[in-house]
């Protein structure tokens, strides 16, 4: 069928961090050879779409035109019942100081006081990842991923990324900060993504 990948394609990263690149390699089984959009020179579209689906479409769609190859991408975040979904496809921007500066401490404190403000007690909340690979001027296919869980504040733990240390998993006792790194890959919202990337493509 025409959507199926072959073993040694070369995809395109629609991504400008080669840390990223050789994170999809790797949950791609290392059966593709994957170049960066940013190793390629390609630009790097606003993410204007309100949908992790929608931002994953656009950014494989632009990188696939633009380089004439099969590309993927991946949009992921943090949805909280409380707030509606937020930050959402906001993810990493809650995590912009006034002054500049990535902070995720930051970010997770803004996730506490909004809740508070909102005088909700509910704390659930999901990570989704949202992959797409786009054929050049062709077909996208699309996927989501998603993990459920309970916000706990204060964030336990140091490993991990983001906001790991106040996602507590349904079913586990250790957030993801805390967790055992293959433990959190077996069972993320990224883990469910890629298995449903691989089921559609291989
Ligand atoms: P992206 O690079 O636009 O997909 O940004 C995703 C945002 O969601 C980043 O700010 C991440 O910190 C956050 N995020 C996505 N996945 C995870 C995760 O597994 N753990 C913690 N934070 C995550």
């Amino acid at each position: 069928m025409a959507l199926q990948l072959e073993f040694g394609t070369v995809l395109v990263s629609a991504t400008h961090n080669p840390g990223k690149a050789s994170e999809i390699a790797a949950l791609l089984d290392g059966r593709f050879e994957v170049l960066t959009a940013g190793a390629l020179g390609l630009p790097e579209p606003d993410e204007v779409e309100q949908t992790f689906v929608g931002n994953a479409v656009l950014k494989a769609r632009a990188a696939a035109d633009a380089s004439g190859r099969i590309a993927i991408a991946d949009d992921s975040g943090l949805a909280v019942a409380a707030l509606g979904g937020a930050p959402g496809v906001l993810s990493a921007r809650w995590a912009e100081t006034p002054e500049g500066a990535r902070d995720f401490a930051f970010a997770m404190d803004k996730v506490e006081q909004a809740i508070a403000r909102t005088g909700s007690a509910d704390r659930s909340a999901r990570f989704h990842s949202a992959l797409a690979v786009a054929w050049p001027q062709g077909a996208v296919v699309a996927v989501e991923g998603t993990v459920d869980g309970t916000l706990v504040f204060p964030g336990r733990g140091t490993r991990g990324f983001g906001y790991d240390p106040i996602f507590l998993p349904q079913g586990e006792t250790e957030t993801f900060g805390e967790m055992d790194p293959a433990r959190k890959h077996a069972i993320s919202h990224r883990a469910v993504a890629f298995a449903k990337l691989r089921a559609a493509l291989f």
